[in-house]
C-alpha cells in the first residue's frame, strides 16, 4: 500500500514569520542599494505563482512547451540511466506538477519501488501537489518536505541510501548568476550520494529577438508578473506603491548571457512602506533590478557540471533546440 504525506520542517507559523521577516529585510536592503533591487524569489506568492502559470501558457514563452516535449520523448531513456528497483525522485520547485507527472510516469514504468519527494517552501502548494500526485499515481509513495531548498535537502539526505534522481527543471537555475548557480549545485552535491542523478533544465542561448519576445509579451502578462512584487510589498508590508508609475523593461545582456528585467520609475517620487518605517526616494527613470534569466550553451552546461562535481551522462533537447535537459551523475570518488 502506498504511503502519502508530507512533513513540515519548521512549525508553519514560525516558518511564515521567518519568511515575512526575510522579505522585509530583502526589501529594506534592496531598495537602499544602487541600483535598487528586489530578489526574484519574492515573485512567487499565490498571485505571482498564478501569473507565472499564465506566462507558461503564452505563445511567446516557448520554455515550458520545449521542456514538456523533451520529457515526453526522453523520460523513459533517462530512467534507463537509473539502476535498481528502487528510486527516490526529489523535486525542487514542482510548480503545478505537470512536468513532474511525466517523469513519475516513466519512473513507475521502470522501477517497482518509487518514492516521490517534492520540496517546496509553500505548505499550500505542497498539500495540493501531494493530493494530486497521490490520485494520479496510486502506487506511488509520497514523502514531501515543506522547507527551503537547503534545509529540506539537508533533512532528506541524512542517512539516505536509496538511489536518487533529483529534478531542477524549468530553467529555474536561470535566476542564479554563475557563482550562485555553482553554490546551489554544490549544495545539491553535498546532499546526494556517489552515483545519484540530477536532471537540470537550461534555456539555451538563441536568437535574441526570440528571447526578448518571451520576456516582453505583447499582452503584458510578464509586466504584471513583475509589478506584482510591488503589489506584494503593498499587501504584506503596508507599501504605497502606485503600480501605474512604474514601467516594466527587459533587455538581453549578451556579455552575461542573461535577460535582465527591471521596473523603471516614470517620475521622481517618494514611496512609503509602513512596516519598514520609512520612505524610498526614486529619481525619474530610476530602475529597480528584479530578475536575471541566464541562458546557456551546451559548453556552458558542461563547464558548470564539471566545476561542481558532476559528470554529464546525456543531454536532451527539443525539436527546435530551444531548451536542454541535462542529466548529470554525482561523482564523489573514482
Ligand atoms: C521561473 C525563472 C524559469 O526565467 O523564464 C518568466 C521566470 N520571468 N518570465 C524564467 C520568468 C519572466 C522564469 N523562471
Amino acid at each position: 500500500m502506498a504511503t502519502t504525506g508530507y512533513r513540515v520542517l519548521a512549525p508553519q507559523d514560525l516558518g511564515k514569520d521567518l519568511l515575512a521577516r526575510q522579505f522585509a529585510l530583502d526589501v529594506l536592503n534592496g531598495l537602499q542599494e544602487s541600483p535598487k533591487r528586489i530578489p526574484s524569489r519574492w515573485f512567487y506568492d499565490d498571485e505571482g505563482s498564478r501569473i507565472f502559470q499564465e506566462i507558461c501558457d503564452l505563445p511567446e514563452y516557448y520554455l515550458t512547451r520545449a521542456e514538456t516535449e523533451i520529457l515526453e520523448r526522453y523520460a523513459p531513456a533517462m530512467m534507463r540511466r537509473a539502476s535498481g528497483d528502487a528510486l527516490d525522485v526529489v523535486d525542487l520547485g514542482a510548480g503545478d506538477g505537470r512536468k513532474t507527472g511525466i517523469v513519475l510516469q516513466a519512473a513507475l514504468a521502470h522501477a517497482r519501488d518509487v518514492q516521490y519527494v517534492p520540496i517546496d517552501i509553500s505548505e499550500g502548494a505542497m498539500a495540493g501537489l501531494v493530493a494530486q500526485m497521490g490520485t494520479q499515481f496510486p502506487q506511488l509513495h509520497i514523502s514531501g518536505i515543506v522547507g527551503d531548498y537547503a534545509d529540506a535537502l539537508h533533512y532528506f539526505s541524512r542517512g539516505k541510501t536509496r538511489p536518487t534522481l533529483a529534478l531542477f527543471l524549468g530553467s529555474n537555475i536561470g535566476n542564479f548568476d554563475y557563482p550562485a548557480a555553482r553554490l546551489f549545485l554544490r549544495d545539491m552535491w553535498e546532499g546526494l550520494n556517489h552515483g545519484d542523478l540530477l536532471l537540470v533544465g537550461f534555456d539555451r542561448k538563441k536568437d535574441i529577438s526570440r528571447l526578448l519576445a518571451a520576456y516582453a509579451d505583447p499582452k503584458g502578462v510578464t509586466a504584471r508578473f513583475d509589478l506584482n512584487v510591488l503589489a506584494r510589498i503593498n499587501r504584506e508590508l503596508g507599501g504605497e506603491f502606485d503600480l501605474k508609475r512604474f514601467d516594466y523593461h527587459c533587455v538581453y545582456n549578451p556579455v552575461l548571457g542573461a535577460i535582465e528585467a527591471y521596473l523603471v520609475s516614470r517620475e521622481r517620487q517618494s514611496v512609503r512602506v509602513a512596516a519598514l518605517g520609512r520612505a524610498f526616494e526614486f529619481e525619474a527613470w530610476e530602475p529597480i533590478h528584479l530578475e536575471y534569466s541566464f541562458k546557456y550553451n551546451p559548453t556552458d552546461v558542461h563547464h558548470l557540471a564539471r566545476a561542481t562535481g558532476y559528470e554529464v551522462v546525456s543531454e536532451f533537447t527539443d525539436s527546435h533546440e530551444h531548451f536542454i535537459d541535462s542529466l548529470w551523475r554525482v561523482r564523489k570518488h573514482g
